[in-house]
């Protein structure tokens, strides 16, 4: 008897050794981060810094796997793709999320802010970090946002004033706003993905695109488009988003450190983002391949005039409350 019971206490504690052996040598959390654009890009060095302060942080239990380059999902699949739980981590520019929410439309309107300053204020107000929850109720998290820079216009032929846009094809990111933009200046605006622009620029499908000097110099649509109008005419932000179910499964230790090294790679990319807006525009002018130009007052102001008509155009969607507060941080 006393036989039977000490072998069984063995085997049970045995048992227990080889389960926690197993726990130990369990596979570490995988987040896969998939984007869209160059790793010498805001984005792609924050993502380069958010797995390795994960690797440092959390080594063995948490490993961070970044996509650069639409390598795996292209900006018309991340987010399903996210969903799907093929991927953990996006962040696609603010205009890709019309799917999920109309408020986030917010940061598409023409003119609305005047720099990265006031967007940053909109940003961290009350009103700027609720739309970080607006798509709770679609399964998706916003963990917060990250700088790209203002917009700029690169085209096959010189825009001084809205007149000259007219008739001309411009690819956009898949937002309403944006179409109503170019068709607010009689042209013709074709949603497409950005992995694909290089291509309909360089085979003149489209005549031009609104992007980011971060996006147009890693990209090389400088290389294929003579003139940028230095328009600043819209932000190019993003939102980090995951899956609230993936959220939701990790321990709240481990999510705690994941959360704290997002922010601080996200503090780290918006740090980044204004200088290398600066350094990609002088690598622009020094290849000499492209045409900066710079507006007077009075041509951007006939910008203005043309493209403001569409905040009105999407005051209900959006909320007129959110589009006075997101103006008031422009003071
Ligand atoms: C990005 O910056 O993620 C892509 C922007 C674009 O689609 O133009």
């Amino acid at each position: 008897m006393f036989r039977k019971i000490t072998t069984l206490v063995a085997t049970a504690a045995l048992s227990v050794l080889v389960l926690s052996g197993a726990a130990l040598a369990a596979d570490p959390i995988t987040i896969k981060f998939s984007h869209v654009v160059a790793e010498n890009t805001p984005k792609g060095k924050m993502a380069v810094k958010f797995k390795d302060l994960i690797a440092e942080r959390l080594g063995g239990k948490v490993v961070v796997e970044v996509f650069p380059n639409s390598q795996l999902f292209g900006d018309n699949k991340e987010i399903e793709a996210m969903l799907l739980g093929d991927v953990q981590l996006v962040a696609p520019a603010l205009a890709k999320f019309e799917r999920y929410t109309k408020q986030v439309q917010i940061y598409d309107l023409p003119f609305l802010f005047k720099d990265m300053a006031a967007v940053e204020k909109f940003q961290q107000s009350e009103k700027g970090q609720a739309l970080l929850s607006s798509m709770e109720s679609k399964g998706l998290v916003g963990l917060g946002y990250l700088h790209n820079g203002m917009k700029q216009l690169s085209c096959a032929s010189p825009l001084r004033v809205p007149a000259d846009a007219a008739g001309l094809k411009f690819r956009i990111m898949t937002s309403d706003v944006l179409a109503a933009q170019f068709q607010a200046l009689n042209a013709v605006p074709l949603k497409k993905p950005f992995s694909e622009v290089f291509t309909l620029l360089q085979t003149k499908a489209i005549d031009g695109q609104e992007n980011t000097y971060s996006n147009i110099y890693s990209k090389k649509f400088f290389e294929i488009q003579p003139y940028i109008t230095e328009s600043n005419h819209g932000v190019l932000d993003y939102m980090l988003v995951t899956s609230t179910e993936f959220w939701m499964s990790l321990p709240d230790d481990i999510r705690a450190e994941v959360k704290k090294a997002l922010d601080e790679a996200t503090l780290y990319g918006n740090e980044i983002a204004a200088s290398q807006d600066l350094e990609d525009k002088q690598k622009i002018i020094d290849s000499k391949r492209t045409e900066i130009i710079t507006l007077s007052d009075a041509e951007r102001n006939q910008w203005i005039e043309a493209m403001k008509p569409v905040w009105l155009k999407f005051e209900d969607e959006i909320g007129k409350d959110l589009i006075d507060a997101a103006y008031q941080s422009n003071m």
